[in-house]
């Protein structure tokens, strides 16, 4: 008997994250050699350019595409989804914080969050791309109530691989030999990228203060705005990469010995409130993620740690204050 098609919804996806996304999704970058059926949700006005995706995606000839599903109404969209990407939100434009984007985006977060609670999978796990994203899969969660908490996280992977590539770069190796990398924090300018627990070839990387200071953790956390000036417009290709291997690894686990940043649900951890969405550094086996413990932080640490939870907790005052949660 065939494999049952794994459904995966991806929202936005006449967007320019999902011109790229969708694409690794049916060449199985996501779930390897597993049939997909994906269900594509946009707004009224997007889907006749989404019609011209959808060709691309049967000119694409991929064997393990078994549907698409394409419409504007999430709770159809959304119906039996065991995976759903939440891409579908507006960019922030140059000279933008994005924490700016919470009025217009937050309100597409309710109303998805209900539909997932209406109508996906029992196993459903959601991925919010769209931004700001921690805040706005706090509203998707606060708005499924059906939903087990766990199963919403946000995406911070970018920020993981960008912080993995400038300490490749820095150190003149290749980016493989960089691991237990970690962002901490918001998807903002207020992340924390950790050098201090990463390794590069098994060792501590030998680098300086200074450049951790002045140079890393600024290059990372403002690498988005640095596209949008250099492009004209947000990262795509390198985003629907990142949500790619996010969803992979939560789905299929992490490679042995290392971990992954993720933001996730908080349970206390490293004194991050609960009720409040961040990155931590994880390990996934089973469909299922943990937070690593134990990691020592640095006055310095605990001090930028300190900064992205009062930017979050800001969010969520401001997004209750909107009536979103
Ligand atoms: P885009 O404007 O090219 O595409 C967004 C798409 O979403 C549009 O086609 C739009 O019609 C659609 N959309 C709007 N409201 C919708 C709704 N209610 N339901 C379904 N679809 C809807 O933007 P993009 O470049 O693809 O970026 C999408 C989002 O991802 C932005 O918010 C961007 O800031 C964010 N982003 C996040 C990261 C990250 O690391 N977390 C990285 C890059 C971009
Ligand atoms: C990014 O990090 O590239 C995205 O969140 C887009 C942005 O607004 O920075």
């Amino acid at each position: 008997m065939s494999e049952t098609p794994v459904k995966v919804a991806v929202t936005g996806a006449a967007g320019q994250i999902c011109y790229s996304l969708l694409f690794r999704i049916a060449s199985g970058s996501l779930l390897g050699d597993r049939p997909v059926e994906l269900r594509l949700l946009e707004i009224t006005p997007a889907l006749k350019a989404l019609e011209g995706v959808v060709m691309e995606l049967e000119d694409g000839a991929f064997p393990n595409l078994t549907n698409v599903v394409v419409g504007d109404d999430p709770l159809k969209v959304f119906e039996g989804a065991n995976l759903a990407m939440l891409v579908g939100a507006m960019p922030r434009k140059a000279g933008m914080e994005r924490g700016d984007l919470l009025g217009a985006n937050g309100k597409i977060f309710t109303a998805q969050g209900k539909a997932l609670n209406e109508v996906a999978a029992d196993d459903i796990k959601v991925l919010v791309t769209g931004n700001p994203a921690n805040t706005n899969a706090l509203i998707a969660m606060n708005n499924a109530p059906d939903i087990p908490n766990e199963r919403f996280t946000a995406l911070t992977r970018l920020d993981h691989n960008r912080a993995k590539a400038q300490l490749a770069k820095k150190l003149g190796v290749g980016v493989g030999a960089v691991t237990h990398m970690t962002i901490w924090g918001n998807h903002s300018s207020t992340q924390y990228p950790d050098v201090f627990h990463a390794l590069v070839n098994g060792s501590a990387p030998q680098v300086d203060e200074e450049w951790i200071e002045n140079d890393f953790i600024p290059t990372v956390a403002k690498r988005g705005a640095a596209i949008i000036n250099a492009r004209g417009a947000s990262s795509a290709a390198s985003a629907a990469n990142a949500t790619v291997e996010c969803m992979h690894d939560w789905v299929l686990g992490t490679p042995e010995g290392d971990w992954v940043s993720m933001s996730v649900p908080s349970d206390g951890s490293y004194g991050v409130p609960e009720g409040l969405i961040s990155s931590f550094p994880v390990t996934t086996k089973d469909g299922a993620y943990e937070i690593v413990q134990g990691l020592e932080l640095n006055d310095f640490s605990q001090a930028k740690l300190d900064a992205t939870i009062a930017e979050m907790a800001d969010e969520k005052q401001a997004v209750t204050e909107l009536g979103l949660i």
